[in-house]
């Protein structure tokens, strides 16, 4: 099987080849997307509200991204992973955000990393991508920044929204995340840019999708942004088996013959 690599990745926008992005967090999942062919594996920081149940992206922590891009890495052999840099890793210095950053591949396994921002983070994009570690960019809405957005609103400030991807193409990111963002906008920064776009509530013409496993799985009960489609609900299919289970334990009809030890 042929890893999926950062040059793979560019040539893929160069082939007009669409690049599929997918979350996990867990090495079960990771496995199932990883051989179900997905390109490139985001262990996000929203491991925080989805996994965690925190109500924002912000107390994550590098050890919390750590600890579940390892488990990850442990089951993916084809796909790209990279790593998210969670809020206040790489705000403060330079110097920490290369230290965070270069913790983050030694320890977790993962192949890039991911920071959110534009004209803001470039000299941090820059340095990060100075050490030889590949930077994935996200503007847009970027989550972390969700106190300052007053919510989670769609960004349409064109003009800023154009000076944020390409600072973040100059600083040497290989590829760009526009979240909720729109199409029109999208569709500008991915014929400026030479790196590719990922979009989520982006739009049809970035070059490639992103979503979150388990808004396209069903799982998060009524959460429904307009941007996700449910392909399964698995809420659904996963309560009826617990209630199934409940029902036959309480009635004696499982555990069954087929499932007992004998002496
Ligand atoms: O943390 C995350 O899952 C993300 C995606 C929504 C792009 O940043």
């Amino acid at each position: 099987m042929k890893k999926i690599t950062v040059p793979e990745i560019q040539r893929m926008k160069e082939r007009g080849e669409k690049i599929t992005m997918l979350t996990a967090y867990d090495a079960p999942m990771a496995e199932i997307i990883d051989e179900s062919g997905i390109d490139m594996i985001l262990v996000g920081d929203s491991v925080g509200t989805v996994i965690a149940g925190y109500p924002n992206t912000l107390p994550v922590t590098v050890e919390e991204m750590i600890y579940h891009t390892k488990a990850v890495c442990r089951k993916v052999k084809r796909a790209l992973v990279v790593i998210d840099m969670p809020f206040m890793s790489y705000q403060v210095s330079i110097e920490e955000a290369k230290r965070n950053a270069g913790r983050m591949i030694k320890e977790s396994g993962a192949e890039a990393v991911k920071i959110e921002g534009g004209i803001s983070v470039k000299d941090v994009v820059k340095a990060i991508v100075d050490i030889d570690i590949p930077v994935v960019g996200h503007i847009g809405l970027t989550p972390q920044s969700i106190h300052k957005f007053g919510g989670y609103k769609i960004q349409r400030q064109r003009e800023k929204l154009l000076e944020d991807a390409k600072a973040i193409e100059e600083a040497g990111a290989f590829a760009i995340v526009l979240e909720c963002v729109p199409e029109e906008i999208a569709k500008e920064i991915t014929e400026t840019l030479t790196i590719p776009t990922i979009g989520i509530g982006a739009g049809r013409y970035c070059d490639g999708q992103v979503l979150v496993i388990h808004d396209l799985l069903g799982m998060l009960g009524d959460f429904r942004p307009k941007f996700v489609k449910r392909y399964v609900d698995l809420r659904s299919i996963i309560s009826k088996a617990v209630k199934e289970f409940i029902e036959e334990v309480k009635t004696g009809a499982f555990p069954t013959e087929e499932h007992i030890f004998r002496m």
